[in-house]
C-alpha cells in the first residue's frame, strides 16, 4: 500500500514536468517560428531582436494570436503570417518571454 501511495505521488510529477516543458519558448519557437523568424538574423519575417527592440509584450502576443488584426497598426502593407490561435495563453506568454531574450540590454 505504501508503495502505491509513493507512485500516486510521483506519476503526476512526471507528468507534470513533461507538461511544463511545452511551455517552453525556445521549443514553442522552433517548433512554430522558426521557419520563418530567426533570434537574431532577419529571415522571411524579422529577428527576434528587433521585435523585442520595439514591441511590448502585449503587441508581440496579440501577433502571434491574431495577425490579421494587428499588422496594420504594427505598420505592414499585408498579413505574411498564419495565427496561431490554437495556443494558450501560457504558451503565448513563454512565446512573448523567450522573444524579450533577445532584446538588446542597454
Ligand atoms: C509563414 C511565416 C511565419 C511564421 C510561421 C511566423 N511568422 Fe511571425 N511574421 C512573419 C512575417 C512575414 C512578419 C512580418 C509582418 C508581415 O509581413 O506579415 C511577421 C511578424 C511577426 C511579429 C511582428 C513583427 C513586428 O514588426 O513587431 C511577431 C511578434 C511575430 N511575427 C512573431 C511570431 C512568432 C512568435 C511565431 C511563432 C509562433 C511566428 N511569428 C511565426 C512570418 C511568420
Amino acid at each position: 500500500m505504501k508503495k502505491n501511495i509513493a507512485y500516486m505521488l510521483f506519476i503526476p510529477l512526471v507528468f507534470s514536468s513533461l507538461y511544463a516543458k511545452d511551455y517552453s519558448g525556445e521549443k514553442l519557437f522552433k517548433e512554430y517560428c522558426w521557419g520563418c523568424h530567426h533570434q537574431t538574423a532577419q529571415a522571411f519575417g524579422p529577428s527576434f531582436e528587433s521585435i523585442a527592440n520595439k514591441r511590448s509584450k502585449v503587441q508581440i502576443i496579440a501577433q502571434i494570436a491574431d495577425p490579421n488584426n494587428t499588422y496594420k497598426t504594427l505598420g505592414y502593407k499585408i498579413n505574411s503570417m498564419p495565427s496561431f490561435d490554437d495556443l494558450n495563453a501560457k504558451e503565448l506568454q513563454a512565446l512573448a518571454d523567450y522573444i524579450y531574450k533577445f532584446k538588446d540590454k542597454k
